[in-house]
């Protein structure tokens, strides 16, 4: 029973507790001069971005590639090629939702956000990687690669108020290429940096593809060995074990771009096409593969080229790869030697070759992967690979890389297949109330003590009628609650109730614990 019983008269229904009638009666606890006037009304502009050419926040078409040449105005950041959004005082109710493709994070979305970011971080830390962040706006030239990439066309680019090109990210791995090189020779290498950002692509939505998005990348920057694509495979297949996925849920599909190097290289395709080539080979699923030959014949690769090509790419098993290839490449080597390292980290039947994995984007040169629902109903879950050759591509000097990016909306897609979506409630150890209107002092010190040793504590702010405040410790999951009532606070007692037994003491404020 409750210390102070005669205070406590009325059980409630649901938690098997007494309430105190009196304070149901008490009157709101408000301050005049704290008040909110809600029926103030603020001004909103009537278009929040200025429209024009060269205003536009849009999506680089192909008719505006050619100002996306990254040439940046250099005034130091404060002249005035955009005006300012229009200031008007016309009142005008604006939409609440995000914009198209981008997400609100309420707190139970963003509790299953903390939840998957803690768990990439989490496997970063086990595998020794060390976090790092770039900025979310970039130079436009940073994103601008020779090769038709599907991913310059959805960049999100514009004039700054600088007149300097800039885009909001797409990746992170351009940005990271530039920290390396930025760094030269201070660092020691190899490096191994994880990074979680929001990137944004102007994507025709589907399930699980957005315009904003979060990835989580590890990198590993001065290591050529093919260790380095094991380590990391090994690293998204903890993962996955973390959160539940198992590899009747998801595999990797591996392959090597050096496999279609050396095919091309037998047509003696020039290598300044080798990336072309591959991009339109990452479109294999997506366009009919009429289209797909007539567009790699338009590179330069002859008709029996294409054909070879096409049929190596169909290929499914390495040892079928060896029979064509031989045993002498590079290719072959990698993957052999890759399939060998998944057999020691334990990963074997997580991973498969597929030959016909090229990956989208320019910069890979060796071993590329994708993780994928073996269900196949939703696109690809992560992917990377080697890229040696990016850092020279931005003026730098070429080091060895690999990495991977994992973005944060496929999986949660693929946890809700499977059921998998932990319930993640809002929990509070302690709720922290006053008694009395004039006792609010007190329970803020009672909130303090305990906050000082690291307690979570929900102190109730205004006078509430205990009903309300049980019912708020269960909406919040709290462990405990406090009432500070004057007779105890008199005594140097606050009444502490386990709000899961119901178990009830009175307890000195300097020994809570
Ligand atoms: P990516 O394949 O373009 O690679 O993206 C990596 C992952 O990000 C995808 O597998 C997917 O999970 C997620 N993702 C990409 N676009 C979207 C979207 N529109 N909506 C939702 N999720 C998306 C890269 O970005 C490389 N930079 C990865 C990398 C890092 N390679 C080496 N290091």
């Amino acid at each position: 029973m409750p210390a102070n019983p005669s205070s406590l008269l009325i059980l409630h229904p649901r938690l098997n507790v007494y309430l105190k009638p009196f304070v149901l009666s008490l009157p709101h606890f408000s301050s005049p001069t704290l008040s909110f006037n809600r029926a103030r009304s603020f001004p909103i502009p009537r278009h929040p971005f200025p429209i024009g050419p060269t205003r536009n926040f849009s999506s680089l078409s192909s008719t505006s590639v050619a100002q996306c040449s990254g040439e940046n105005g250099g005034d130091g950041g404060r002249s005035g090629a955009l005006s300012p959004p229009p200031i008007t005082d016309v009142v005008q109710k604006i939409d609440v939702n995000p914009p198209k493709g981008t997400r609100d994070f309420a707190p139970e979305e963003m509790r299953l956000r903390s939840w998957l970011f803690q768990n990439f971080r989490e496997v970063s830390r086990i595998f020794g990687f060390e976090e790092v962040d770039f900025p979310v706006l970039e130079s436009e030239a940073l994103f601008i690669r020779k090769a038709g990439e599907e991913i310059r066309d959805q960049l999100y680019c514009f004039e700054d108020r600088g007149n300097r090109r800039v885009a909001l990210r797409p990746e992170l791995t351009p940005s990271l290429a530039r920290l390396v090189i930025q760094k030269g020779k201070s660092v020691s290498l190899p490096l191994k940096w994880f990074a979680i950002g929001q990137c944004w692509r102007y994507e025709r939505m589907t399930r699980g593809r957005r315009r904003e998005h979060y990835q989580w990348n590890m990198d590993i920057i001065g290591v050529p060995e093919v260790t380095a694509e094991a380590e990391l495979i090994s690293s998204i297949v903890t993962f996955f074990k973390r959160i539940g996925i198992t590899a009747s849920d998801v595999g990797f599909k591996v392959s090597s771009r050096k496999v279609l190097q050396e095919v091309l290289r037998c047509y003696s395709i020039p290598e300044n096409l080798f990336s072309k080539v591959c991009i339109i080979i990452d479109k294999i699923e997506k366009i009919p593969l009429d289209e797909i030959k007539k567009e790699l014949t338009s590179t330069g690769v002859s008709e029996e080229g294409v054909e070879e090509l096409l049929q190596v790419l169909s290929i499914k098993s390495l040892a079928k790869l060896e029979e064509i290839l031989g045993s002498a490449g590079e290719a072959v080597a990698d993957l052999k030697q890759l399939f060998s390292l998944a057999e020691k980290f334990g990963y074997s039947e997580w991973i498969e070759f597929d030959a016909s994995v090229v990956r989208g984007l320019a910069y890979y040169t060796g071993i590329v992967f994708e993780g994928f629902d073996r269900e196949g109903k939703l696109r690809a879950i992560c992917g990377g690979g080697r890229y040696d050759r990016l850092l020279s591509t931005f003026g730098g000097e070429d080091l060895p890389a690999c990495g991977f990016g994992f973005g944060d909306a496929v999986i949660v897609e693929l946890l809700k297949e499977k059921g998998l979506v932990p319930e993640l409630s809002l929990q509070v150890e302690n709720i922290v109330c006053a008694l009395d209107v004039d006792l609010q002092g007190a329970a803020a010190r009672v909130a303090s003590i305990l906050r000082e040793k690291g307690q979570s504590v929900d102190l109730v702010l205004e006078s509430k009628p205990l009903k309300w405040v049980f019912k708020r410790a269960a909406r919040i999951n709290a462990y405990r609650l406090i009432l500070v009532g004057s007779s105890e606070w008199q005594r140097g007692m606050v009444s502490v109730k386990i709000l899961s037994s119901g178990e009830q003491n009175e307890v000195k404020l300097d020994e809570l614990e």
